[in-house]
């Protein structure tokens, strides 16, 4: 177990109960992060908390509905709670792929609460310790969809999109106080995000381990780089930057048609 003294103290996983969110959780924990994991599955959050005791990291279970307003005031009183935090991944989430009239309205509102207002209130609730200390981190994970406005899955998109621009808004406010933000805008990752959303994800190509999104987020946040696309190569990265912003939202609306159709 890290003590106090080697411990690089507290990190608040969301969604950490499977996919991205979790192999954050291996990753800090292997880094001398103590963790707090937050979903819904007990279960499996006792099971990850677990393993990685077995290894010797303090680990700390909470189990919240983040679409939920009981929920969210949970996590944001264990925040406010938390004197040695060190970072903040908000990750949790889920989507919906196909039309947007076939969206049930609660879920959709329920997408917005866990992606877009999740994110801004516990990033509200973490950085009082931030400033405090004078240092803290913050990981935000978006997606690739957030450039694109993709039809297909239009609300998953646009609140992917209002991370995007928070996060880099308060990247300029915040950075020079100390504290760091990373935006993390993964592809096709291999995680139970399409099963669950009834997408077959061999239909969407090239996936990413999570492994290598947490590797490639980790890589770029030590860098002092904002924006992660993970898996991106120097090309890929260029066109992102110079094709105007219409073709980018054309190619993946195609794309996620062809993925929800
Ligand atoms: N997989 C991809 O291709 C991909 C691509 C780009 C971006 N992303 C983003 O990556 C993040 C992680 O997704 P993933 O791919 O790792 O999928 P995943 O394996 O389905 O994990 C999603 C996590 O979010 C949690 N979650 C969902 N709704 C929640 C709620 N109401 N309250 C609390 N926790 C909730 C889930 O836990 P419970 O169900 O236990 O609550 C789970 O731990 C998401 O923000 C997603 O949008 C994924």
């Amino acid at each position: 177990m890290p003590s106090a003294s080697t411990s690089r103290g507290v990190a608040l996983v969301t969604g950490a109960s499977s996919g991205i969110g979790a192999s954050f959780a291996r990753r800090l924990a292997s880094e001398g992060y103590e963790l707090i994991l937050v979903a819904r599955r007990r279960e499996r959050l006792e099971e990850l908390a677990r393993e990685l005791r077995e290894l010797g990291t303090e680990v700390e279970v909470l189990v919240s509905d983040l679409a939920s307003d009981p929920g969210l005031r949970s996590v944001e009183e264990r925040l406010h709670a938390e004197p040695r935090l060190a970072m903040l991944v908000n990750n949790a989430g889920f989507a919906h792929f196909g039309s947007f009239l076939d969206e049930e309205p609660d879920a959709a509102e329920a997408g917005l609460r866990v992606l877009a207002l999740a994110t801004v209130r516990l990033t509200r609730a973490a950085l009082p310790a931030f400033l405090k200390a004078g240092t803290g981190t913050v990981i935000n994970v978006s997606s690739r969809a957030a450039f694109g406005a993709s039809a297909w899955f239009a609300t998953y998109g646009a609140a992917k999109a209002y991370v995007n621009r928070f996060t880099l808004a308060l990247a300029d406010e915040f950075e020079p106080r100390g504290v760091r933000f990373t935006l993390v805008c993964p592809g096709n990752v291999e995680t139970e995000l399409f099963e669950r959303a009834g997408v077959d994800p061999a239909t969407l190509g090239g996936a990413l381990t999570p492994e290598q999104v947490v590797d490639d987020a980790l890589a770029a946040l030590a860098k002092g780089e904002r924006i992660c696309v993970p898996g991106e190569g120097q090309r890929d990265r260029l066109l992102r930057q110079i094709l105007p912003h219409r073709l980018v939202r054309k190619l993946s609306s195609f794309l996620s048609r062809l993925a929800g159709t």
